[in-house]
């Protein structure tokens, strides 16, 4: 757990200004360098923005991944989700990534959607608004366009029964004060939540090879504790790749957050929300009054617009150099800076809203809660 004067990041919560070269110290990862980003570039033919542009940073074993496509092997993707409510923008970076991979190496992909740990975590939340959430997000996390063929979507509390007879054997491995020291778990914590760890760890085991998660940093304690028991079992330690947390509307600090709806833009809002909640709410980086603004230029490492758009939303690298030097110069207003955004973020939700309508249908022939998983994930029910 990273917890300093000025910033924490828990599976739960993200509260400060993250600072990611130390978080790399702290949570005792590697950065994604140079060197890996041009091996991958190489084995997938091409470059992805999200790793161009460093919001995947960190990595665990990522080198090992890219050894196993070379020799063949193969591996296996996980990601997951908590269905506690409708998903932002900032949710979805993991599973573009995700998909990304299956693409462009044909791997097979094992969702979770942990309405358990939702339930469980919040003493307000119901399982049945879980349950509807966990639909609710399937349909987003299709959209995005997964394989059918190749991608098994699993809720916990339907899927359990497959996972029970592992999650035990992992149980048994975990003791309290090892994840009260990793989740920083109290006595009054539900045993519950404190159960949990044992079911985030075991989809990484549903095939015999290399399992690799893209997730954001916030969920790497689960990998740790993943890594400390997959070899006893006979499985590979997870790789993982982290991604950073998409910052909230309203400043550098923090994470985007779904119950803070200042902060976030949800896949659901319409053109005329989207426009709003940027105008009104994003953090900016420009000067008090456009004179000021034109003299001395703005800060796009601060401004939130700039941001989010280097880190996802323009695939342009030289569109985002031309912006950046734009605004720092004062040459670009923030008014234009956001229209910018407001335009792309825009033209990504109506092609979402499509394919969400689209997944409405597709859903059954993805492999959700269902038996045909078995024939990709045999090695679990020995
Ligand atoms: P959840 O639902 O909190 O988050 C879903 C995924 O989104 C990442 N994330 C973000 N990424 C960028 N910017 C943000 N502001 C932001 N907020 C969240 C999370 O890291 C996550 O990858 N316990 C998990 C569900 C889960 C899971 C997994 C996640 C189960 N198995 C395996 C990743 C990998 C959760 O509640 O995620």
């Amino acid at each position: 757990m990273a917890k300093d004067d000025k910033f924490s990041v828990t599976p739960w919560t993200v509260t400060g200004k993250v600072d990611y070269d130390k978080l790399i110290k702290k949570f005792g990862t590697q950065s994604l360098d140079d060197n890996l980003k041009r091996r991958l570039e190489k084995l997938s033919n091409g470059s992805h923005v999200l790793i161009r542009r460093n919001t995947f940073f960190s990595h665990r074993d990522f080198d090992k991944v890219l050894d196993d496509i070379e020799n063949g092997m193969g591996f296996f993707l996980y990601t997951g989700r908590g269905p506690s409510g409708p998903m932002h923008i900032g949710h979805i970076i993991p599973f573009v990534m995700t998909k990304w991979f299956q693409e462009k190496f044909k791997a097979n992909v094992y969702i979770e959607l942990t309405d358990d740990e939702k339930f469980l975590y919040d003493e307000k939340f119901s399982l049945d608004d879980s349950r509807k959430w966990s639909y609710e997000n399937a349909l987003d996390i299709i959209a995005l366009g997964f394989d059918p063929d190749r991608t098994f979507i699993f809720q916990d509390t339907e899927y359990i029964k497959n996972m029970y007879p592992l999650a035990i054997k992992v149980a048994k491995k975990i003791n309290y004060s090892l994840v009260k020291a990793v989740f920083g778990f109290k006595n009054e914590t539900n045993v519950g939540m404190i159960f949990y760890p044992a079911l985030q760890v075991i989809p990484t085991f549903f095939e015999r090879k290399r399992c690799l998660i893209p997730a954001a940093i916030d969920q790497d304690p689960y990998w740790r504790i993943q890594r400390d028991l997959a070899e006893g079992f006979g499985y590979f330690k997870a790789s993982a790749i982290h991604n950073k947390f998409l910052p909230p509307l309203t400043g550098p600090e923090g994470k985007m957050s779904a119950s803070q709806p200042e902060t976030a833009i949800y896949l659901s809002d319409g053109p005329e929300i989207v426009k709003k909640k940027i105008m009104k709410y994003a953090f900016s980086g420009g000067q008090a009054t456009v004179e000021l603004h034109r003299k001395y230029g703005g800060n796009p490492d601060l401004d939130v617009s700039f941001q989010w758009l280097k880190l996802f939303f323009e695939e342009d690298d030289a569109e985002v150099d031309r912006i950046e030097k734009e605004y720092r110069s004062g040459q670009m207003l923030t008014g234009e800076l956001k229209e910018i955004l407001i335009n792309k973020i825009n033209e990504f939700l109506e092609v979402h809203r499509a394919k969400r309508e689209e997944a409405k249908e597709t859903i059954k022939d993805f492999k959700v809660n269902g038996q045909l998983a078995l024939k990709m994930w045999n090695t679990i029910l020995e």
